[in-house]
Parts: structure tokens; sequence; C-alpha cells
């Protein structure tokens, strides 16, 4: 088992514990920062329309910094990407969990992610180059693991087109991950916003990474272009059958598990390590976090499909449901 130290020889490294001596930030994004204001605004939800995207204020000069200095590597980069709400703590702990499998076995006590939020072991690229230090990334061994909610037509050509590249996208049901950004919104910056309200924006596209039939398009699009470099995930499939799915990650991250593994437990110990009720009730993912200004605990709620129901009257799913069916007619994808 590698410690924090020795984890320099392995990867990914948690990024909490990656070495950043040498990163040099990058002052370039307050002039980013200077372009916001000419931007469409939804001042409610502080959220620019940035390249036709609706995204928080915060993450575009992030978002122009990663297009116009991200530095891939020549393989080995996984950017996970996603719209907000929609497994992306699970995702996280998942693929980390996965592809450092030989140096933290996922049944050891000191595995990283007992100690380590998710989103302190793969670090979140708006945030990360919005404060110019996106150098960071250069400080990590190959390897590399990050996070976008950056939309497919909104990548830098150097990631959406690299070969040596992979992209793991996930999302769920539009109906769940409103619901689910809705408490998310409530209980980190706006404790009065309706859900009426809430949803009838995100109906005319407004609502964090949304219009959200279009970021689930883009990147359901790439994945049929190029399987080999595009994963689509579903947080309900994954809910359904979380072993198959970290299998099918485990074979698209090239790091398939044998059949030794098979044999000892691996995939079901990754599976039962990121599993909601584990990580929901770990101490650490109940503190701060060092990579948000929130709290741990605000990224595990019920962890479910369906919640909706709670949240929505029957018109009004029915009305989300046409408009995001509609959005995607003929593109193979449904959420019905
Ligand atoms: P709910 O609010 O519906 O419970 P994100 O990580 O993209 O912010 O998504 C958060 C959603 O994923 C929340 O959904 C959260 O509870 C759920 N979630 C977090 N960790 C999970 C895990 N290990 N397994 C399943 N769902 C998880």
């Amino acid at each position: 088992m590698a410690n924090a130290k020795e984890a320099v020889a392995v990867s990914p490294v948690p990024f909490a514990d990656a070495g950043d001596a040498d990163a040099v930030q990058d002052h370039r994004v307050k002039e980013y920062a200077g372009a916001i204001s000419a931007l469409p605004s939804n001042p409610k939800l502080r959220l620019r329309c940035y390249q036709g995207t609706w995204v928080r204020e915060r993450w575009v000069p992030g978002i122009m910094a990663i297009q116009r200095s991200f530095t891939p590597r020549r393989s080995g980069d996984v950017v996970l990407a996603s719209p907000p709400k929609c497994g992306t703590t699970w995702l996280k702990a998942l693929a980390f969990a996965t592809m450092a499998r030989d140096a933290y076995p996922p049944a050891h006590p000191d595995h990283p992610l007992l100690r380590l939020n998710p989103h302190d072991c793969v670090p979140f690229m708006e945030d990360l180059f919005a404060a110019g230090w996106g150098s960071k990334l250069e400080a990590l061994p190959s390897p590399r693991l990050m996070n976008t909610h950056i939309q497919y037509s909104a990548l830098p050509a150097c990631i959406s087109t690299n070969p040596g590249l992979k992209i793991v996208y996930i999302c769920r049901d539009p109906k769940d991950m409103l619901v689910s950004m809705w408490h998310f919104i409530r209980k980190t910056s706006q404790p009065d916003l309706s859900f009426s309200d809430f949803f009838e924006g995100a109906c005319d596209g407004v609502c964090v990474s949304g219009p959200i039939w279009d970021h689930v398009l883009g990147y359901w699009n790439a994945s049929k272009a190029s399987p080999e470099t595009v994963l689509f995930l579903r947080y309900e499939e994954m809910l359904r059958d979380p072993v198959a799915n970290a299998r099918k990650l485990a074979r698209f991250l090239g790091h398939p598990f044998s059949a030794a593994e098979e044999d000892s437990g691996a995939v079901t110990n990754v599976v039962k390590l990121c599993s909601f009720e584990k990580l929901k009730n770990l101490d650490v993912n109940r503190a701060a976090l060092s990579s948000f200004p929130f709290r741990s605990d605000v990224f595990f709620r019920r962890g479910e499909a369906g919640d909706w129901a709670n949240h929505m009257t029957p018109e009004m799913a029915r009305r989300l449901d046409a408009i995001v069916q509609e959005k995607l007619r003929g593109s193979g994808l449904s959420f019905a």
C-alpha cells in the first residue's frame, strides 16, 4: 500500500496528496474574468451563458483557461465529465479506486478514499483553472484523473479529439438531476429558492450546465462516434448493477479486472468502497472540504432514483419528459 509520500511513484495520485512545488499561478485568468460581464446572465441562479451553456459565473474564467491552456498528455489522461448532480462524486470514487487499485487495494484499511472526499482525490478542472492553478495538473504522474462539467462542444480540441485521452461521462434522469440540484443550491447558497421557479427555468434550459438536453446529447453523440474514447454511463443503470458497470469502467480505462482479481473479490470491493452508504457514513465525508467552500455531506443526500416524484406533480414530470424527449428525438437516447 503506497503512502502519500511514496504516491508520487504511482498514479492516479490523490490530488490532495500531490506535490505542486513547481506550479506557477496563471494570472491571465484575471483578464478572462473581465469578459464575464458581457455574457447573458441569470442573477437569481448566479449563472452566465457561455458558448451556449448556463454555467456558474465563477467557472467562466476557468473554462476559458482550460480552452486556452490545458496541456494534455499523449496518453493516460482521463477526464470524468458530467452535468452537476448526476453522480460525479460516485464516478470520481469509482474511477479513482479502479485506476489506483494496484497501489491502493480497495479493501485496504488505509485506502485514500477513507480519509479524503472523492473531490479531494480528483480535481475539478473549472475551479482549479479559475484559480490560476491549472499547472498543478502538470505535477501529476500519468495517468491523470480529473473532472469537468463543460459541455462536449466547448471542450478544447486537445481534449475532444485526442485519441490518447479517455472521457467517461455520467448522466441521469433530468427530473432527478433537477431535484438534486435544487436541494444542493438551497443547502449551499440560496435557502429560499422555490422549486417551482427553479423548475420553470430548467424547462427553458436555464439550470447549471443547461440546457441539460444539449449537455447530454453532446457526449451521447461523441460516445456513439468514438466509443473507444468516450464512455457514456447512466446513474440509474449504475444503481441497478454497480458491479457490471465497474467492470465496464475498468475495461474502458484499459485496466480490466483479471480473473485473479475477480476471484479475490476486487470488483465487489471497489463497488463496496464507493457505495453511497459507505462514503456517506465516513467521518471525512461529513467534514469540511479542501476543494470546495462547503461541507462534504452536501454531496451525499439520498443516492436513489425516482426522488423527483416527491417534488414534481405528475403534470410537471410529463411536461419535462416531453421537452427532453422532443430534444433527444432521433438520437437513440431516451430517459423515458
Ligand atoms: P441525490 O441528491 O439525488 O441524492 P454529484 O456527485 O454529481 O454532485 O451528484 C450528487 C448525487 O449523487 C446526489 O444525488 C448524491 O446523493 C448522489 N451520490 C453521491 N455519492 C453517491 C454514491 N456513492 N452512490 C450513489 N449515489 C451517490
